[in-house]
C-alpha cells in the first residue's frame, strides 16, 4: 500500500450507500455509547442491537447462494447464571439422528465491549454458517469489558468447551470441532484455543481455528491504522478505548493479549495449536496487526493459511450482499471439510 495516500485509499472504497448508511449509524451509537469515564451508555445500545429470540421453527438465514440451503433451529442453554454464561445453538434442519456435522464454537465480534449471540447480525450470521455449510454452530454469550476485564471472555470460553465436552449438543460431532471467530471473538479464537491446549478433553478435539478480521493491537502505529483512518467502524481513538476498558489496570496494549507476539509474550512454540485460517480486508485498519500475528504463528512453527480480500472492509461479513461473503463462505467450507 506504499505509495498511496490515506485519502486515496479511503475513496478507491466502493461500498453500496444502504451499507454506508448502516455502518455510519452503528459507527454513530457505538461512539455515544461510550463514555470519557470509562463506562458504556448500553441503554444507548439498544437502539441499534436488535435482539432475537431462539426459535424452534426452521429459518433460512439470508443467502445470496444458489445452492439449496438449509433451515437451522434455534435454542438457548445456559451453563452458568452468576456469570450469565450461556450459548445459542444452531442446528441445521432434517439432520437425521445419526448424523452428525461438524461443531462451531463461535465468538460473535463487538470490540470486547458490544453485542451477544441474540444480535440481529449474530443470529443472522451463525444460521448462515449452519445452514451453508452445513455445520452446528454453539455461539457463546462470554462477558464484556469495560463491566468484565481481562481474562474473564477467556475463561468463558474455555468454560463453554470443557461444558459440550462433558454435554455434547445433538448431532455435534465433538472430534470436527472448530473454534471460529470474528473481530474482537477472532482474539478469543487465538486465546481461547491457546488455553484449551492446555486441557485434556474427554471427546472434544479442536480441528482448526478461524479467525476472521481478528482484533489485535499494540503501542505502535502501524501504517494501516494510519493510512485508513476513517474507514468504516474503526479508529484508533475507538482501539485504544476498547483496550483501556479490557486490559488489566496499569497495563498497555503490548500486553499479551492485544499483542500476542509483542514485545511482553512469552515463548508459544511448544503450545498446542491447531491448523488455522486467518480472513483479511484491504480497507481493514488492523491488518497490519493481523498481518504480523500470522507471521508469528508461522516463525513459531504453526500451520496458518491466509485469505485476504483487497477490497473488503473490517466486518464484510456480516453483509451477505458483498460478494466477499459469498466467498467466505465457500473459504470456510473448504477448510472445515478438508480437516
Ligand atoms: C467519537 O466521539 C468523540 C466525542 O465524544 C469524537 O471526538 C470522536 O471523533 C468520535 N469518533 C468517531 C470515530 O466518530
Ligand atoms: C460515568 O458517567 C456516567 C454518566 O455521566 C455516570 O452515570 C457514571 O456513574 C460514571 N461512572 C463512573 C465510574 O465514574
Amino acid at each position: 500500500m506504499s505509495g498511496t495516500s490515506g485519502s486515496e485509499l479511503r475513496t478507491s472504497l466502493k461500498l453500496p450507500w444502504r451499507i454506508r448508511f448502516i455502518l455510519a449509524a452503528l459507527n454513530a451509537i457505538s461512539n455515544a455509547s461510550i463514555r470519557r469515564n470509562g463506562t458504556v451508555n448500553r441503554c444507548l445500545m439498544t437502539l441499534i442491537d436488535f435482539k432475537v429470540p431462539p426459535s424452534d421453527k426452521p429459518v433460512k438465514g439470508v443467502t445470496t447462494s444458489d445452492k439449496p440451503v438449509k433451515g437451522v433451529t434455534t435454542s438457548d442453554t445456559t451453563v452458568d447464571p452468576s456469570r450469565n454464561l450461556w450459548f445459542r445453538y444452531f442446528l441445521p434442519r432434517g439432520t437425521t439422528s445419526g448424523e452428525n456435522l461438524p461443531i462451531i464454537v463461535y465468538f460473535h465480534g463487538g470490540s470486547l465491549v458490544f453485542l451477544s449471540p441474540s444480535s440481529k447480525s449474530y443470529d443472522d450470521l451463525c444460521r448462515r454458517l449452519a445452514g451453508e455449510l452445513p455445520a452446528t454452530v454453539v455461539s457463546v454469550n462470554y462477558r464484556l469489558a469495560p463491566e468484565h476485564k481481562f481474562p474473564s471472555p477467556y475463561e468463558d470460553g474455555v468454560e463453554i468447551l470443557k461444558f459440550i465436552d462433558e454435554n455434547p449438543p445433538a448431532n455435534a460431532d465433538l472430534t470436527r470441532c472448530f473454534i471460529v471467530g470474528d473481530s474482537a471473538g477472532g482474539n478469543l479464537v487465538h486465546h481461547v484455543t491457546a488455553r484449551a491446549g492446555e486441557h485434556d478433553f474427554r471427546n472434544l478435539k479442536i480441528a482448526g481455528a478461524i479467525l476472521i478480521q481478528p482484533f489485535f493491537g499494540g503501542e505502535e502505529r502501524t501504517e494501516s491504522e494510519i493510512q485508513l483512518a476513517g474507514t468504516p467502524l474503526w479508529s484508533v481513538e475507538r482501539t485504544d478505548w476498547c483496550w483501556k476498558a479490557f486490559l488489566p489496570e496499569g497495563s498497555d496494549r503490548d500486553h499479551p493479549a492485544a499483542n500476542v507476539f509483542g514485545p511482553k509474550s512469552s515463548d508459544i512454540s511448544g503450545l498446542k495449536f491447531p491448523k488455522s485460517l486467518v480472513f483479511m480486508g484491504g480497507f481493514d485498519p488492523l491488518r497490519d496487526w493481523q498481518k504480523r500475528y500470522c507471521e508469528g504463528l508461522k516463525g513459531n512453527g504453526k500451520e496458518v493459511k491466509v485469505v485476504d480480500y483487497p477490497n473488503a472492509i473490517h466486518s464484510f461479513y456480516i453483509f451477505p450482499q458483498l460478494p466477499e461473503s459469498t466467498l467466505f463462505l465457500t473459504e470456510l467450507q473448504d477448510f472445515i471439510y478438508s480437516q
